[in-house]
């Protein structure tokens, strides 16, 4: 794959690219062996849908506040009802594991002279949390919160306000998600963009076409080039 040229930031999503979201039902012992998938499934699903919803309806709240709705809907659809289980499952979700290869990535991008940051759904408390359980604090240079903004991804605001704090314009931006829906989303507004198809997702109908799609990130170093 030829390379994108003129990027000067990495901007991430959090929740699926840099985060293992399922990694807090996986370390939660007290869950049935046969209902976990259907929990991170339902949490997920219904953690964005909300997001979406909200902010169609223009009733923000923050991504703690959905993530702990979300987790209720999905508790409940499965007929478990154990409120120290989800105070222990969104203790989990403050510390989720970073999948294996991002912290060699982040290296390599910051040592070619990258900026790097994340843009996320995710609170500021969320993501702070998350970041530095994870040993990452020192591997980016800003961390994006759409609380700022208040309203969620997709809509536009939230991708500019990543421009806006980062001094950048959209094409020096290489933008990387597992989540397709943000991928085209980001592309759409005009960010470069780098879908990490961890999933393997099929191909949205949706407005904007990512760059390059990749499986995991262990590939995006060798994608970006500073020149033009
Ligand atoms: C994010 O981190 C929800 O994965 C999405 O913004």
């Amino acid at each position: 794959m030829s390379k994108l040229t003129g990027i000067r930031a990495c901007v991430f999503d959090a929740y699926g690219t840099i985060f293992d979201f399922a990694s807090a039902v996986a370390r939660c012992r007290d869950i049935p062996d046969d209902k976990r998938g259907a929990l991170t499934t339902l949490w997920r699903d219904k953690q964005l849908q909300y997001t979406w919803l909200r902010a169609l309806q223009g009733r923000y709240v923050d991504f703690w506040q959905v993530t702990g709705d979300a987790l209720d809907f999905a508790l409940d659809s499965l007929g478990i009802h154990s409120p120290a289980l989800k105070t222990q499952l969104m203790d989990l979700y403050l510390t989720l594991s970073a999948f294996p290869e991002v912290p060699e990535v982040l290296r390599s991008l910051r040592e070619a002279g990258f900026v790097t940051a994340i843009l996320s759904n995710g609170s500021p408390a969320m993501l702070e949390s998350a970041v530095s359980a994870a040993g990452l604090s020192s591997l980016f240079d800003a961390i994006l919160s759409v609380d700022a903004v208040g309203t969620y991804k997709t809509h536009p605001s939230v991708y500019q306000y990543a421009l806006d704090q980062l001094g950048v314009l959209a094409r020096e931006v290489s933008f990387q998600s597992s989540n397709a829906w943000d991928a085209y989303a980001a592309s759409d507004f005009g960010m470069r963009v780098v879908w990490c198809n961890r999933y393997s997702q099929r191909e949205e109908r949706l407005p904007g076409k990512p760059d390059r799609e990749i499986r995991t990130l262990t590939q995006l170093p060798a994608l970006l080039s500073l020149a033009r």
